[in-house]
Parts: C-alpha cells; structure tokens; sequence
C-alpha cells in the first residue's frame, strides 16, 4: 500500500477528490474524547440530504435493535460515535457518483449492493458490525469511480476488455495503468486520513492470497473476508453488472475459510435470495 511508485502513478493518473469536509469534521470529533453530542449533531444538521441518509440507513433492516430513528439526535445517541462516523462516511461518498451515466448507475448499484450484502453477512456471520460492514461495501470499489472520473476512455476501455473475457478488473487495470481500483482507493483513504482498516479492507479485496491471518489483526482479517465475500454474492447476481454470473463459486472463497464459516450450497442459495431480497427493499435508502 505504501509503494512509492504506485502511488506516484495514481498521483499522476487519478484526479483524487478533496476529502469529504462533513466526514472529515465527525472523524475528529468522534476521536475527541472530550467532544459532545451536540458538537456532532452540530457538524452533520446542516448537510440535509446526509441527515435524510444516515436516519435512513439507521432505520435499515440490518439494524435490528434500531428501528424507528426520526431525529439525527436520535441516530447518534443509539449508534454511538463510531458507528455514526461509518455511516457518515458512507453517506458522503454519493456526491461521486453525481455525473449519472450508465457506468455510474451500475457502479453506485454495486456499491450499494455490496454495502447492504456485507451487512448482512456480517450479521449472519457474526463478523463485524453492521456499520463496519457497511462502509467497507460501499466504498471497497470507489477506486474505479476515481479511475473512470478521471480517465473515463481509459475506464471504458478496461470495462470493455472484463467485459469480452480478457480478464478481471483487477488484472486489466494493473496491466493498462500499472495499478489497479484497490490500491486507488485505499490510497484515497488514507490520504483523507479516513480509518485504516477501511483502507487495508479495500486494499486487499482482490488479494485475499496475500494475507498471512497470524501477521494481522483478526478483525482487519474478518473485515476483508466479509467485504470479499459480499462482493462475490452481487457479482453472482449480477448487482451492477451487466449480467448475474451463476459461475460465481461462493463455497470455495477463501474468504469463507478465514472467516472460520462452513456453507452448504443450500446456505448459499438461501443467503442470495436473501440478500437479494435485502438489496431491494434497502437500496432507495442510501439515494
Ligand atoms: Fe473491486
Ligand atoms: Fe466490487
């Protein structure tokens, strides 16, 4: 993640955008032991449509205990700081999507798929919060929204090449750019100075091979494995894509394996109708 060189590439490829002032203000707040309520509430109450998505997502399925949230007040006191935080960061990446094009649409779509699916595997799992999981799906691929804002043909050209066969997104943009929608994005996160674990999550999503569990923090480990995992049920169904991908071999993951669960291909099929179900009735909330 630290490769000078790749990120000198990035520097010199990626427009990367100013860090999210509203996320940036509740970060510092929430590690300020002596801030208040009232402080947070403060930093948030004038960005309207962010209040109307973090009462949304609060009021979400997957946060059972918390249903019926009607004030930002309300949000904090019953999320806590930090699940607060997660979800205001996840509430500021909309504005990236802004310009909406087709290859727009299906990457929000994905995002947002991803988000909803990490949390309720993390649930079902007992991984990691809802609203770790959250954050972590909606932004584990906004590296190729910084890709395609910044070089939209060169973008459309490596969709092209997934699309026809010539490999993952992955593979194509190490090849074309000389890094790929991973290393953007979690060198944008540390560069907003954002929470490290996001950024590793992001970073190693399409490398789960590389992580040695005994070098790594559990948790970090689990946060990458739920991300990945979650990733690969909308890829299965086809959640800002153009197509499902029934060739999508949830049981072999090695996610599943780190994360220490065993699934039958009828956990699978239940799980995806699931999560599928889940996506529609939850996606308007993160509009
Ligand atoms: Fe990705
Ligand atoms: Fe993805």
């Amino acid at each position: 993640m630290d490769n000078e060189k790749i990120i000198e590439m990035i520097e010199e490829t990626c427009e990367l955008p100013p860090v999210p002032i509203v996320a940036s203000k509740v970060l510092k707040l929430v590690n300020d032991p002596n801030s208040t309520v009232s402080q947070l509430e403060e930093a948030i109450i004038g960005d309207s449509n962010m209040v109307s998505r973090i009462i949304g997502m609060a009021n979400s399925a997957y946060y059972v205990r918390v249903h019926k949230v009607k004030t930002l007040k309300a949000a904090i006191n019953v999320l806590g700081y930090k699940a607060l935080a997660n979800l205001v960061i996840a509430a500021s990446t909309r504005q990236f999507y802004a310009k909406f094009g087709l290859v727009e649409k299906l990457l929000w779509e994905h995002s947002v798929g991803t988000a909803i699916a990490a949390a309720v595997l993390a649930t079902e799992f007992k991984a990691v919060k809802s609203d770790e999981a959250l954050v972590g799906g909606l932004l584990h691929d906004i590296g190729k929204t910084i890709i395609n804002l910044s070089k939209p043909d060169d973008y459309r050209d490596i969709a092209e090449e997934v699309y026809n066969g010539n490999g993952t997104y992955f593979d194509v943009e190490q090849e074309k750019l000389g890094f790929a929608h991973s290393d953007v994005g979690s060198y944008l996160i540390q560069k907003w100075n954002f929470p490290v674990e996001l950024g590793k999550a992001i970073y190693y999503h399409h490398s789960i091979n590389e992580i040695d569990p005994s070098m790594m923090d559990p948790f970090q480990v689990k946060y990458i494995c739920i991300i990945d995992v979650a990733n690969h049920f909308t890829k299965r169904l086809g959640v800002g894509y153009r197509e499902p991908d029934d060739n999508v071999d949830i049981g072999s993951l090695k996610s599943l394996e780190l994360l220490g669960v065993k699934v039958s291909q009828e956990d699978i099929d239940v799980l995806t109708e699931k999560i599928a179900k889940v996506i529609e009735e939850e996606k308007s909330k993160f509009d």
